[in-house]
């Protein structure tokens, strides 16, 4: 157990990663819970602390594109020119890996997602250290991310020393994760970087999110990012009819419902805003005491596709 201290210092932060312990760290997407991805002990550690199964692997984090070189064994012409375009960002590529990374970091597989986080404290701190930080998102395995230092401490307190307080995060939803084969691009997550920008790098892409059981990609798995409350996603307004729920929407309230059961993502209808606050709400929406929540299906484009797939693998599907 440990004295969860919530600070700005990257020093500190820096002074426990050293020692071997995981940390709470913000990123411009949701905050990550960081080790050392060279130190096995570390690494378990991060497993151990969001009772995370060990076949889900996780993303290295560096400070630059140069650093990337240090641990994947080549880098594909289109994955240089997406770091090129989108580093530091919501970008994480998959990569021929280098043998320091250890496979319990990828999880047996010889690829490893990684990428340059866009927060000026983390930067700071990968800059401070002399290893790269293996980080899944600092939230029990299988629950919403979190958005805030707060959020992070609200569920690891006692399980983690320290968590680098770097405010509310900037994007909101995840890192999209883009793998090469052959010589094409495939989305393997939608998260914080549309579709759309990475198309006018490299043309069309394939988009492959999974969405049942695969063990290669559990963060894919379909029941993810979920609230404790049952969730549910409705594909149109007309369906929005009960009454002592919670209802997630875009930019509009349902008339016949009470104001204080909707929370609007964006009243300015900009589905980047809603990305960013959409885990917020989800978990506002589970602490409060409506019966259950809803979501009414966002436009599917640009950040929204992120926001829909978010909120289907949250919902009950069977
Ligand atoms: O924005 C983000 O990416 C955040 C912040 C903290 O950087 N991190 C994050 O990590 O979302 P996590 O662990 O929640 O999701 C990582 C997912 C895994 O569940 C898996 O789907 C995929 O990344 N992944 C990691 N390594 C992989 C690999 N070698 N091949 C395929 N998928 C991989
Ligand atoms: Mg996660």
């Amino acid at each position: 157990m440990f004295e969860t201290e919530i600070n700005t210092s990257v020093a500190k932060a820096a002074a426990w990663l050293h020692k071997g312990e995981v940390v709470g760290i913000p990123t411009e997407t949701v905050y990550g819970l960081a080790g050392n991805a060279l130190n096995e002990d570390a690494v378990l550690k991060i497993f151990k602390a969001k009772n995370r199964p060990h076949f889900d692997p996780l993303i290295v984090h560096v400070h630059s594109i140069a650093a990337i070189e240090k641990y994947a064994a080549h880098i594909p012409p289109k994955a240089k020119l997406l770091l090129q375009k989108f580093s530091p960002g919501p970008l994480t590529v998959l990569l021929p890996k280098r043998e320091c990374i250890p496979y319990l970091v990828t999880s047996g597989l010889d690829t490893v997602a990684i990428r340059v986080p866009n927060h000026p404290l983390t930067l700071q701190l990968l800059q401070e250290i002399d290893f790269p930080l293996a980080a899944p998102s600092a939230n029990p395995f299988g629950y919403i991310s979190p958005t805030s230092s707060y959020h992070v401490y609200d569920q690891l307190h006692g399980r983690i020393p320290y968590i680098l307080d770097g405010g509310v995060t900037d994007v909101g939803v995840e890192s999209t994760i883009v793998g090469f084969v052959d010589d094409e691009v495939v989305v393997n997550r939608l998260g914080g970087l549309a579709v759309e920008e990475i198309e006018k790098v490299v043309g069309k892409v394939r988009v492959e999110t999974q969405q049942s059981a695969n063990p290669k990609a559990p963060g894919m798995l379909q029941h993810h990012y979920a609230p404790k409350k049952k969730m549910f996603l409705l594909e149109s307004a007309g369906k929005a009819t009960d009454l002592e729920a919670g209802y997630i929407l875009y930019n509009e309230h349902l008339p016949y419902i009470s104001h204080q059961n909707q929370i609007l993502l964006s009243p300015a209808g900009n589905l980047s805003e809603a990305a960013k606050n959409l885990f917020a709400a989800m978990r506002q929406l589970d602490k409060s005491d409506v019966s259950a929540i809803y979501a009414i299906r966002f436009p599917e484009m640009g950040l929204g596709r992120a926001i829909n797939d978010r909120l289907y693998r949250a919902s009950v599907n069977e």
